[in-house]
């Protein structure tokens, strides 16, 4: 199978071929994802919520990133993977932004970075591409926002909003970036979107029209439990999965059942 790149994602939409991105955070799941020819993986600030357990994105820092994302590499060797810049990672300081972006390529192992925002960002993207890093944006509900937001609501639903999400795409476009994540927008809208600009749309709450779509490992393998998002599509309940078999070791422990002597080493010689 051909290598996903860069130039893939306009390939892509040119031959009406979908794109799929999954996040992954650690070894094990990027080299699951690698395995099933997922596209692209993201690895999302969302683990900030599913690995360590916030309530919200916003207190995740470069040096969470750096740590997973190098984690996620050594998983996923040859699949295209996409970094998260982390919450006031990038928009405070130009210089400290690059530096940034620069980490998660140079040091991590990243193929690409992805900012949120639209007009609001752009400078920061624009400078970016001028050092040679492939930038995916991001629209529509903003987690880095949430306190912005009031909480993860849909967006979009004015005309007002509408008008700039609209906006802010063909900015993205015309600026560069290789695609545009839109999250939890109504469907009309990122079909809207996703016909007028030339870069693929990658959704999660967007819709069937996106060009492709992410969603968060956890979520798509039922091991979150707590919340369901409406556009999530739980595949497998392994939360249910998990517990039972960790019951099951408990008991088996418990009753002396395990370990037997096929999980153990030959007696020693010695004799007491
Ligand atoms: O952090 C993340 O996982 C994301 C996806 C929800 C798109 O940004």
């Amino acid at each position: 199978m051909k290598k996903f790149t860069n130039t893939s994602f306009k390939k892509y939409k040119e031959d009406g071929q979908k794109i799929t991105m999954l996040t992954a955070y650690d070894y094990f799941s990027a080299s699951f994802v690698e395995k099933a020819n997922i596209d692209t993986i993201l690895v999302g600030d969302s683990l900030g919520m599913v690995i360590m357990g916030y309530e919200d994105t916003t207190k995740v820092t470069m040096e969470d990133m750096i740590h997973h994302v190098k984690c996620v590499r050594r998983g996923a060797p040859n699949t295209f993977v996409v970094a998260d810049m982390p919450f006031l990672s990038y928009n405070v300081d130009m210089k400290e932004s690059l530096k940034n972006a620069g980490r998660l390529i140079k040091e991590a192992g990243a193929d690409a970075v992805k900012l949120e925002g639209g007009s609001r960002s752009i400078d920061t993207i624009r400078e970016i591409l001028k050092l040679q890093i492939p930038v995916i944006a991001h629209i529509g509900l903003t987690p880095q926002s949430v306190n912005m937001l009031g909480g993860f609501k849909v967006q979009g639903k004015l005309e007002r909003d509408i008008v700039e999400l609209i906006a802010d795409a063909k900015a993205l476009e015309k600026v560069g970036v290789s695609a545009i994540v839109l999250e939890c927008i109504p469907p009309d809208v990122a079909k809207h979107i996703s016909e007028s600009i030339s870069i693929p749309t990658i959704g999660i709450g967007a819709g069937v029209d996106c060009d492709g779509q992410v969603l968060v490992y956890h979520d798509l393998l039922g091991i979150t439990t707590d919340f369901k998002p409406k556009f999530v599509k739980r595949y497998h309940d392994l939360s249910s999965e998990i517990v039972k078999t960790l019951e099951t070791f408990s008991a088996e422990v418990k009753n002396n059942v395990f370990p037997d002597y096929s999980h153990s080493f030959s007696d020693s010689k010695v004799k007491f």
